[in-house]
């Protein structure tokens, strides 16, 4: 703001999501941020050229942008959002959360390092740790996601902890300032992928995380209409990152950012629905006689119920069940919905179903398949914001169906 407010630092995340950490001069006194649409920006003489160069060398700020590679003020605009909301010194962006994990990754592995995985997590994240990772001399262990097993997996040249919580499918909740603990006394990086809470269900950073990961493509832009990610930390942490991000340029574009940053306008509102609305069904399928198991963070019956009450505010709406039946009940139930449509992906303002061995596993050998637990009645939902009564009784009659 333009006028200094001494309660900033109190502010909430609903007003972060819209103002930041206060107001930045936009052109044309424009309330919403304009997508600037260009692949280059010009210069008026040869002479601003080398001032920029010059201050540019000397760590100097003197304008802003140079080529879209390096950034865009729709983008920067959205990074100063997400920091707010996060609590973190800086955010990069990137132009999908893969990018923003893969990137990440290889800023900060070192040659004949070691990684340790949690081996419930997205699947692109576990096939570039085993298929891709060992080829660049990179050791990577992929162990159950508690505290302790990932304590046992640490080995002298480990350097590097990555996980996800709420894990991707069975939202195993992971006991952060324990393993932040034993990363620090071993002087190990740890990275969290924090999509399923996002920054309004917990904040790893000040749980003694040093680096926090999102798929923006999820709940931060909302709307299952954009592909986004970002990396986010201490200042200095994230400059071999943005150097990387620069010459690789898996940079978002203006058109994205402006998604994104209207999506992070309803972000709180948008959680307490998903929170709501994610508890309420949750309990539902819990007591329904047609589920044979359940997974929410947010139920009793979840193994790491007693971490997620001490670390989360909210549990957010994506729910992984299974059914009693095989394959046939399960894509039954599936083609009965109404609501809900059979994609991947979470966290937007449509309801979304997956039947995990089909959609996101299927090219795994079957028996590899099922060691990993992704079995044939094996569902994940991402509920969306559409009315609760109306989900509920969506899937009850699709229930009701096998
Ligand atoms: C936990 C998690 N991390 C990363 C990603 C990858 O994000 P994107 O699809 O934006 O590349 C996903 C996508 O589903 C995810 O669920």
């Amino acid at each position: 703001m333009s006028k200094k407010s001494s309660n900033r630092k109190n502010w909430k995340s609903a007003t972060l999501a819209i103002h930041g950490m206060g107001r930045t001069p936009k052109a044309y006194y424009s309330v919403s941020t304009p997508i600037v649409q260009t692949s280059n920006y010009y210069f008026d003489s040869t002479a601003e050229v080398l001032e920029f160069m010059k201050a540019k060398s000397e760590g100097r700020v003197v304008r802003e942008h140079e080529y879209g590679r390096y950034g865009n003020p729709t983008q920067q605009e959205c990074e100063r959002k997400l920091e707010a909301i996060e609590g973190a010194e800086r955010a990069v962006l990137f132009s999908t959360g893969m990018s923003a994990v893969i990137i990440t990754l290889l800023a900060y592995m070192r040659r004949n390092g070691h990684i340790i995985f949690t081996n419930d997590c997205y699947r692109q994240t576990r096939d570039f740790a085993t298929s891709l990772l060992s080829e660049f001399g990179i050791e990577v262990s992929l162990v159950d996601p508690t505290a302790k097993v990932i304590a046992e997996a640490i080995q002298p040249n480990t350097n590097i902890i990555f996980t996800e919580s709420p894990t991707n499918p069975y939202l195993r909740v992971l006991d952060i300032p324990a393993i932040v603990k034993v990363a620090k006394q071993h002087r190990i990086m740890t990275i969290i992928d924090a999509t399923l809470a996002t920054p309004h269900n917990i904040k790893p950073l000040e749980l003694g995380v040093d680096i926090v990961i999102h798929s923006a493509t999820k709940y931060l832009g909302g709307h299952n209409d954009l592909l986004a990610g970002v990396t986010l930390g201490k200042h200095n942490l994230l400059n071999n990152l943005y150097r990387m991000q620069r010459m690789i340029g898996a940079t978002p574009g203006p058109f994205t950012c402006f998604l994104l940053e209207r999506g992070l306008k309803s972000f709180a509102l948008r959680m307490e629905h998903h929170n709501r609305a994610g508890m309420s069904i949750a309990h539902m399928l819990e007591s329904h006689p047609k589920i044979e198991k359940i997974w929410y963070p947010g139920l009793e019956s979840h193994p790491d119920h007693r971490i997620a009450i001490q670390q989360m505010r909210g549990f957010g709406s994506v729910i992984t069940f299974l059914l009693k039946g095989g394959d046939k009940e399960t894509r039954k139930f599936i083609d009965s919905l109404e609501l809900f449509l059979i994609t991947p992906s979470l966290g937007g303002s449509e309801s979304l179903v997956t039947q995990m061995s089909t959609m996101s596993f299927f090219d795994y050998p079957e028996d590899y398949r099922r060691s990993i637990g992704m079995v044939d009645n094996l569902v994940r939902i991402a509920l969306g914001l559409e009315d609760v009564d109306d989900l509920t009784a969506d899937l009850k009659q699709a229930l009701d169906k096998i």
